[in-house]
């Protein structure tokens, strides 16, 4: 049975169980029941986790597995696959019996992986950030520590210290405004141009530093995090990935599999509603391109984004911004 659709921040239905917290110490799954509710577990299906990070979600999915179900569970992150190979040692040491197959790669892969093409019963995506990424200040993801201004993911190609010293002021202006809709985000602009003709921007607190010479001072927070958010989803093209892997989702999944994405900002919200849209035949601006043969390929389980009960969000802060929407394949 699917959850009554709604907007609503739902009210208390469940505590978290804290006899679980050690086993969430690396990240504290996000909606976890629905996200297990939406993707309605067939027990010899195949299933897609796009964003393993610390393996909450992956776990709860291999829960309800039997031999020949299968998950194939995606991180660009050393960090997360090293800490789940460890965390689901038991399952790998199976080895051509193991349900769980763990993937260094980017979950944008996915459609290229033959053996699970149109099989897949079930994508979850994650988006976004794991607490352990921005508890490690090493990474650059957090502007409460000082650390080289990194925020890469795969620790592979351009690092925001690169688009800090290359990108053009309208640039910067761009990623700023597009994936932060930081108010400042011209005066921060202009101010990193002139002091990265005099000095390098290296760490964090560079950054910092620039943010605090750029705004009022009720405002430093707020910027703060809004830019390093941009930064961090410039760094890593986050925005073209999720619309592009969402896009070719149908191919990769079964009839009637589902397509369960969690996202965190309006701008990721935004994109996966208007493909749902698009894919299932409710958008007019890009039909002629996706449905060039008139036929919906998803089918929007939500019409809305279900939201996190209100205790969640006390118990998990992170869950404030989450939302949640379903999709089927027709
Ligand atoms: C919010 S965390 C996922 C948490 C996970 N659901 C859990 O319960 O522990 C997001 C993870 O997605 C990873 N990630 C982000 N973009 C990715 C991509 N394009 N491909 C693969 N992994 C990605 C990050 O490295 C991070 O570990």
């Amino acid at each position: 049975m699917l959850r009554k659709k709604s907007t609503k921040r739902r009210r208390p239905t469940r505590k978290i169980d804290k006899s679980k917290l050690a086993e969430y110490d690396y990240h504290l799954p996000v909606m976890l029941e629905e996200t297990i509710e939406f993707l309605d577990i067939k027990q010899k299906g195949i299933y897609v986790d796009g964003t393993l990070g610390g393996g909450g979600h992956t776990h709860e999915i291999l829960q309800r597995l039997v031999a020949g179900g299968q998950v194939h569970a995606f991180d660009k992150d050393k960090a997360a696959i090293d800490h789940c190979h460890l965390r689901f040692s038991d399952e790998l040491a199976k080895g051509d019996q193991s349900r769980l197959i763990i993937r260094h790669m980017s979950y944008e892969k996915a459609c290229s992986i033959e053996e699970v093409r149109g099989k897949v019963q079930g994508i979850l995506l994650d988006l976004g950030v794991s607490s352990r990424q921005l508890d490690d200040l090493g990474r650059g993801f957090s502007h409460r520590g000082n650390a080289d201004l990194d925020m890469r993911f795969s620790g592979q190609g351009r690092s925001a210290e690169d688009i800090v010293h290359a990108a053009s002021e309208d640039e910067l202006v761009r990623i700023f405004y597009s994936y932060g809709e930081d108010p400042f985000a011209k005066a921060i602009a202009r101010r990193i141009c002139e002091k990265r003709r005099a000095i390098p921007l290296k760490t964090t607190f560079d950054l910092r530093t620039v943010i605090e010479e750029s705004v009022p001072q009720g405002q430093i927070i707020k910027s703060m995090s809004r830019i390093f958010q941009a930064l961090r989803i410039a760094v890593n093209d986050e925005l073209r990935v999720l619309e592009e892997t969402l896009q070719l989702s149908p191919e990769l999944l079964a009839p009637g599999g589902r397509l369960v994405i969690l996202s965190y900002h309006s701008l990721e919200d935004r994109i996966v509603k208007n493909v749902f849209k698009e894919l299932s035949g409710k958008s007019l601006s890009n039909d002629s391109k996706n449905l060039s043969s008139g036929v919906p390929k998803l089918k929007i389980l939500t019409n809305k984004p279900i939201l996190p009960s209100y205790e969640e969000t006390v118990g998990n802060p992170r869950a404030r911004s989450a939302k949640l929407r379903v999709a089927e394949r027709v």
